[in-house]
């Protein structure tokens, strides 16, 4: 695990960038892996720009979404698929056809969950994956206690989840209970994952999945195991590392040809 600690989302958005500019640049047909949520919005933001600018090309990319709502009707505001293709993808030239989300709204949730599996498979897997974390250490929607081996398949919401998630909806009453999410295990296939962490509220989970056992009550540990596993951290997110110095002094002591 990698752990760099930087001043604030700009700087994030900035970083996590460069490695999906760099990953483009040296395989244009990458597979993109996206995450929802407020984290990432900053890196959107920065390839939007850099697509406008200076035309970074998504053209022969594919993206895979993390997760799904289970119960929206196609095309609510507040499912993955709408909130991807609003904060990201119609902002770049990636083909609509190549963006990829678990389908929430299947007859047949453990065949349409399986035929995700087999999609992203086809397509070699997941080169970068965005991630979040939630405040209880879920990563996609893999709450605690889900298992290290998990695929992609329907899961329960834990209160705090959708509590946390109550500030996108109307009223608490309307955020679902049921999500579709890619595994632990599939999360831990991806190449490279670039985990953004943001905010003092997410201290504690920081604290527990850095430096803590590695345990299913918080998913997020399991990142301990993926040989290239990035963690994003602005200053108040880091702020109970015990090693925050050490991460300081090894990324600014870094070769620059190592990148990220
Ligand atoms: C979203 C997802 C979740 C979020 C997490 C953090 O696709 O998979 O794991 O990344 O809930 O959400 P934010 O970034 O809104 O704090």
């Amino acid at each position: 695990m990698e752990v760099v600690i930087l001043q604030g989302s700009k700087q994030i958005g900035q970083l996590a960038a460069d490695a999906v500019e760099a990953l483009l640049r040296r395989k244009p047909d990458a597979v993109l892996g996206l995450a929802t949520g407020s984290s990432p919005l900053p890196v959107y933001d920065e390839l939007a720009a850099r697509h406008e600018r200076d035309g970074l090309d998504f053209s022969a990319a594919h993206a895979f979404a993390l997760d799904e709502y289970v119960g929206l009707e196609h095309g609510h505001p507040e499912s993955y698929r709408e909130v991807i293709r609003r904060e990201f993808t119609d902002r770049v030239n990636i083909l609509p056809e190549n963006v990829h989300t678990p389908d929430g709204a299947a007859e047949d949730l453990p065949a349409a969950c399986r035929a995700y599996e087999d999609q992203m498979r086809s397509l070699g897997g997941v080169d970068l994956q965005l991630l979040g974390v939630g405040t209880d250490g879920h990563i996609g929607f893999n709450e605690p206690g889900s298992s290290f081996a998990s695929r992609t398949r329907i899961k329960s919401l834990i209160e705090q989840t959708r509590r946390d998630n109550a500030r996108f909806f109307p009223s608490l009453a309307e955020v679902p209970h049921h999500v579709v999410t890619q595994g632990l295990g599939t999360i831990l296939e991806a190449r490279h994952v670039v985990l953004i962490a943001t905010g003092a509220q997410k201290a504690p989970t920081v604290r527990d999945f850095v430096e803590g056992p590695v345990s299913a009550i918080c998913a997020a540990s399991i990142l301990q195991f993926h040989p290239h596993a990035t963690i994003l951290l602005d200053e108040a997110a880091a702020s109970s590392l015990k090693l925050a110095d050490f991460y300081r002094h090894t990324y600014d002591n870094k070769p620059a040809w190592q990148g990220l």
